[in-house]
């Protein structure tokens, strides 16, 4: 018998406590508090409406993103997982992620959410010191932060964190040492993210003022490929430009992104990717929590667009995503879904200038290449 296509399901909590400074997720603050049961109620009603777009699969990854999930009740998480497996079969081995904050009052909850069958925390350490933690905006101490991590180790058979550098006044040489503390924490799984200034968020605007510096051009350079070295030889190597893992401990459910498999998403903000009738579907819902809420009490699900993809915009995701992975993408694959492949002069010539590797019908992006993978991009889909 072949496997089942994997199929992930995304769950966005899209409350936080506060916003912190540099984020431009789909995340919301309300200080007067939130109606949980009646949000539980919108997920388990536009799950009802997922399950009539993607009948009959195999639920191989579940993913609880954010905003900040941990702040879910045990309660809600539970209610979600069960009606998750009343809608469709759950693979016995299924991946089932939860996005953590690692604050004191968070971390009350880990047992919770492994009784209610989460197996695998992603937990947001950000930095391991507490001066950068405050310039973050962060609500949690290093200690903490290592704290919250010792739990999840205990709870959970897999656990990741996230850590952000390139960091404002942050050198190499100090980012080489907290790698090192990191990566003697480090369970089976780390990402690390270049801190990326994104429009709208107050980190923009003191950027775009000049009272925020962040390494860039050639820095960033050296920050990242010190990143690929240190994570190589402490055994979790890049198997995608900001994520590193032990061979095998790989995040199933991002692996379904960026190998181009479906997915639902449900939750203010949430995209999925559906096939339907042989066509691909891209579908997203609406931002804003309860405008989200209300839709889904109306009308069973909170999409604000819901559009087919035509072959060559498939292809072109899939180029996109596939070349963040280590693996790369299959040129067979890319022929069959839009009927042409890059040009063999165009993937010499940038192989020539060691940005892109082929063996066969794989191509990759080298290290090198994947900090200028727009670019690649750009050429290789000309
Ligand atoms: C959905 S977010 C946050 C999850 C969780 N609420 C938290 O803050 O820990 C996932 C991760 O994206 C990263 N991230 C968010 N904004 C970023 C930015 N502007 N630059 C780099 N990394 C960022 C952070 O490391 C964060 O943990
Ligand atoms: S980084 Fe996490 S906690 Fe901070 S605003 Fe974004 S989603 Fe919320």
């Amino acid at each position: 018998m072949t496997e089942p296509k994997p199929f992930g399901v995304y769950v966005h909590w899209p409350f936080c406590m506060a916003k912190c400074p540099y984020c431009d997720f789909n995340s919301h603050v309300r200080h007067g508090g939130i109606e949980e049961e009646r949000f539980l109620a919108a997920y388990l009603r536009e799950l009802d409406s997922f399950a009539g777009f993607a009948p009959g699969r195999t639920v191989s990854s579940i993913f609880f993103g954010g905003g900040t999930p941990s702040l879910m009740g045990p309660k809600t998480v539970t209610a979600i997982l069960d009606h998750i497996a009343e809608l469709w079969v759950i693979a016995p081995d299924a991946e089932i992620t939860l996005e953590a904050n690692p604050t004191s009052v968070e971390a009350e909850h880990f047992t919770g959410y492994a009784s209610a069958g989460v197996n695998r925390l992603s937990l947001g350490v950000q930095a391991l010191d507490d001066q950068s933690l405050k310039s973050l905006g962060r609500l949690h101490t290093a200690d903490e932060a290592l704290r919250a991590l010792d739990l999840a180790k205990r709870n959970f058979g897999r656990v990741s964190f996230d850590l952000i550098y390139a960091r404002e006044g942050q050198s190499v040489a100090q980012w080489r040492s907290e790698l090192k503390e990191a990566l003697r924490h480090a369970a089976d799984h780390l990402s690390l993210y270049q801190l990326t200034i994104e429009p709208g968020t107050m980190f923009a605007a003191r950027h775009e003022a000049g009272t925020l510096r962040v390494p860039d051009g050639s820095l960033a350079r050296e920050f990242y490929l010190l990143t690929q070295e240190l994570c190589e030889a402490a055994g979790l190597p890049a198997y995608e430009i900001s994520n590193h893992a032990r061979p095998g401990s790989e995040s199933r459910h991002n692996l379904i992104y960026w190998r181009g498999h479906d997915y639902a998403g449900v939750g203010a903000g949430a995209h999925s990717r559906i096939t339907m009738d042989g066509k691909r579907r891209a579908l997203s819902a609406i931002k804003s929590p309860e405008a989200w809420r209300e839709a889904v009490e109306a009308s069973g699900h909170g999409l604000e667009s819901d559009e087919g993809l035509s072959a060559a915009e498939s292809a072109d995701e899939y180029l996109l995503m596939g070349l963040r992975l280590a693996e790369g993408i299959d040129l067979e694959r890319l022929q069959a879904m839009s009927g042409k492949a890059p040009r063999s002069e165009t993937m010499a010539a940038l192989a020539a200038q060691g940005l892109v590797r082929r063996r066969g019908e794989r191509l990759t992006a080298t290290p090198s290449g994947r900090l200028v993978l727009e670019r690649i991009i750009l050429e290789l889909a000309a």
